[in-house]
C-alpha cells in the first residue's frame, strides 16, 4: 500500500539501489586485498583480483606505462561466503608481451603496476617457489619481502596458504584478510610492480584436508581463479616453459581423472625446455613417512609419467622443512632422473628431519625455512634456495637436453 501511495519515493529508492550496484570506486578507494594471477597465456593477459565492502562496478582502468589514455574494462564477481567481502575479478587479454601496464580503480586515484611475460628466453626468466605460507605474520612478510626484493616474474606457492581449513568463521575468513593484506603490502618488486601469485590447494584449503569436494574448499575457490574450478590447470609461457599446478587429493584425487589430464598434457608438452609440476603433499617426504597416503598414491600415479616425459624437477610442500632429493627415476636412484625439492617452508613453524633415521631417497634436508629462486635460459636451468636471512644454502643447475 506505501509503496502506491508514494510511488515517486520508491522511484527513488530503485534508482539509488541501481546506482550502488553500478557505482565506480571513489577516488580514494584501496582495496583491503588485491593479487594478480594467470588464467591463460601469461605473455598476453592479466587477471586482477580485489576485495570490497558492499556494492561496486568489477572495473578498472589500465593502459601501457608512460601513456595517457586509460581502457576501461569490466569483470565479474564472487562472494566470498561467510563475509561481507566480494571477490572482483577482471582478466585483461590482448596484452603485449614483457610490456609493463598500469592500472587504477578510478582515474586520478592510487595506481598499481605490472608486466606481462616476456615471450621467449631471450633474457633469462626468474621465478621464486615455495609453500606451507603463514602460520604467522612476521615469517610470512619476512620471506615475501625478500623474495618480493630478488625481483621474480612470479611466485609459485604450492598450498597451505592461510591455514583457514576450509572455515567460514570469523577467525578463520581473518586468516584470509591477514594473508592477502601481507601480500599486498609486501609482493611489491623493486620498480613498484605488483607480483603475481599463482596457487595449488594444500590441507589447509580444505575442511577435512583430502579427499573431500570443491565445496569443502568454497573460500579457496571465490579467492582465486587459477588454478579454476577444475582444481588443477597448467600454465603455459610461450614455448619455453610450462607449470602444472596439481591438487594432491584435496578436493581432486590423484589417481583417475587428473593422473589421465597430467598425461595427456605433459605428452603434449615434450618440446617445451622448462616444465615444472607443483603440488602440496609431497611423493617423498622429508619429515613424514614415505608411507603416507598420499604420498604413495603420487608415487604410484604421477611418478612415472614425470619419468615417461622427463620431467627434471619438481616442487613438493607439506612438511615444513627444506629438501632435496637425489635424482630419482622408477623409484631408485638414478642420474638421469627427478629431483624432488621441497618442502614448503616459507612462513611456518620448521621441523626438522631426524638425522638418525635418513631417509633413501633424501639427499640433503633440514629444518630452514626457505623459498626456491628459479632462473630460466635456453639452455640450463638454475635453481637457488634461500633462507630467511637471504643467503643461498643450496643450488641445482641442470642444462636443459
Ligand atoms: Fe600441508
Amino acid at each position: 500500500m506505501h509503496f502506491l501511495k508514494y510511488p515517486f519515493i520508491a522511484f527513488l529508492a530503485v534508482l539509488s539501489f541501481a546506482g550502488a550496484l553500478h557505482a565506480r570506486e571513489d577516488s580514494s578507494f584501496d582495496p583491503p586485498a588485491l593479487y594478480l594471477q594467470w588464467q591463460r597465456d601469461p605473455t598476453r593477459g592479466m587477471t586482477i583480483h580485489w576485495h570490497t565492502v558492499g556494492d561496486a562496478k568489477s572495473e578498472l582502468f589500465f593502459r601501457p606505462l608512460d601513456t595517457t589514455h586509460w581502457k576501461s574494462a569490466l569483470g565479474t564477481t564472487k562472494p566470498l561466503v561467510g563475509t561481507e567481502r566480494t571477490v572482483r575479478i577482471v582478466e585483461l587479454t590482448g596484452l603485449k608481451p614483457g610490456a609493463n601496464y598500469e592500472f587504477c580503480f578510478q582515474p586520478g586515484a592510487r595506481v598499481f603496476k605490472f608486466r606481462t611475460m616476456p615471450k621467449d628466453l631471450s633474457q633469462p626468466v626468474r621465478f621464486i617457489t615455495g609453500g606451507d605460507v603463514y602460520h604467522n605474520l612476521k615469517w610470512m612478510g619476512n620471506t615475501t619481502a625478500l623474495a618480493a626484493k630478488l625481483d621474480p616474474a612470479f611466485i609459485v606457492l604450492g598450498g597451505d596458504l592461510a591455514y583457514s581449513n576450509g572455515g567460514t568463521d570469523p577467525e578463520n575468513i581473518s586468516r584470509w584478510f591477514d594473508y592477502f593484506a601481507s601480500w599486498k603490502t609486501n609482493a611489491v618488486a623493486p620498480d613498484g610492480r605488483l607480483i603475481p601469485m599463482l596457487v595449488t590447494l594444500g590441507n589447509h584449503e580444505v575442511k577435512d584436508s583430502y579427499r573431500q569436494p570443491v565445496e569443502k574448499a568454497a573460500s579457496f575457490y571465490s579467492l582465486f581463479s587459477s588454478p579454476g574450478p577444475q582444481g588443477y590447470s597448467t600454465l603455459d609461457f610461450g614455448k619455453y616453459l610450462s607449470l602444472f599446478l596439481l591438487d594432491s587429493d584435496h578436493t581432486h584425487t590423484i589417481a583417475g581423472d587428473q593422473t589421465e589430464w597430467l598425461g595427456k598434457n605433459l605428452s603434449a608438452r615434450r618440446n617445451v625446455p622448462h616444465v615444472f609440476p607443483v603440488y602440496h603433499t609431497p611423493a617423498y617426504p622429508s619429515f613424514r613417512e614415505e608411507s603416507g597416503i598420499q604420498a604413495k598414491e603420487v608415487r604410484a600415479n604421477w611418478c612415472p609419467l614425470f619419468d615417461k616425459y622427463g620431467v627434471k624437477v619438481v616442487f613438493e610442500n607439506h612438511d615444513h622443512c627444506f629438501k632435496r632429493t637425489f635424482p630419482i627415476r622408477a623409484g631408485k636412484i638414478d642420474p638421469k632422473g627427478t629431483t624432488y625439492l621441497g618442502d614448503g617452508a616459507w612462513g611456518v613453524e620448521v621441523r626438522n628431519p631426524d638425522p638418525a633415521k635418513p631417509k633413501w631417497y633424501v639427499e640433503k634436508s633440514a629444518g630452514i625455512r626457505h623459498f626456491y629462486v628459479v632462473t630460466l635460459t635456453p639452455e640450463a636451468r638454475h635453481i637457488l634456495a634461500i633462507n630467511e636471512s637471504g643467503q643461498v644454502f643450496d643450488e641445482v643447475y641442470q642444462r636443459v637436453k
